[in-house]
């Protein structure tokens, strides 16, 4: 079972040990981007009022970071990033269920109306996450993203709350 929590400061060593990945951190936003990065500067994340992260546990086990940043108390939007720390976990849908719940979260509890995400555009697993999740590609800006020396495009989604992904499908309600 994948559940998700409130980032607290006994997690930010862990956390900055799973963004300082290369395999993860080629992925992030420039303010992490290329750095090993420090618990401190997870803790200054947290401490961010634009910003929300979640621990992820797959069956209690610590595994992943859902978050939201950039978040807009004035128009309610957010933009939505996540990494899953463990890699032996990959290809189960951990993060997957992982957004879903901080989608559920974001739209019922924290009175966002639209979410955001961008991904670099040879990001095919982030690509999935956000297709599986309800996401739809919005556009793109060319050019935009700087990874391992090669210009790539940023490739946007989003996600309204007049989506209601939340809603369980039929079969989920049996
Ligand atoms: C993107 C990421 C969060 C996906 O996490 P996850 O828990 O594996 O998510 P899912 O299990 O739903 O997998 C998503 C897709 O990636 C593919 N995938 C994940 N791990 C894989 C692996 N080891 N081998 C092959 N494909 C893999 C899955 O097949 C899936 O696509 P599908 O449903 O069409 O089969 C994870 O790969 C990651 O942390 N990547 C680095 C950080 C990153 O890119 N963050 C997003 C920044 S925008």
């Amino acid at each position: 079972m994948t559940t998700i929590e409130p980032l607290t400061p006994e997690h930010f060593a862990l956390v900055a040990q799973w963004l300082s990945n290369p395999d993860i951190n080629q992925w992030l936003t420039s303010d992490w981007r290329d750095r090993v990065v420090d618990p401190v500067v997870v803790g200054v994340a947290v401490r961010n009022k634009r910003n929300k992260l979640f621990i992820v546990r797959c069956d209690q086990e610590l595994c992943g970071l859902v978050a939201l940043a950039d978040w807009d108390a004035i128009d309610h939007t957010a933009v939505v990033w996540y990494v899953l720390g463990l890699a032996a976990l990959g290809g189960r849908g951990v993060i997957t269920d992982a957004v879903r719940q901080l989608i559920r979260l974001a739209f019922q509890e924290l009175g966002i109306e639209a979410l955001h995400a961008w991904i670099v555009e040879d990001n095919e697993r982030s690509r999935r996450v956000l297709e599986k999740t309800g996401f739809r590609e919005s556009g793109r800006f060319r050019r935009a993203a700087l990874h391992k020396g090669r210009r790539l495009d940023r490739v946007y989604f989003d996600l309204t709350a007049c989506d209601q992904p939340w809603k369980p499908s039929p079969f989920e309600t049996h």
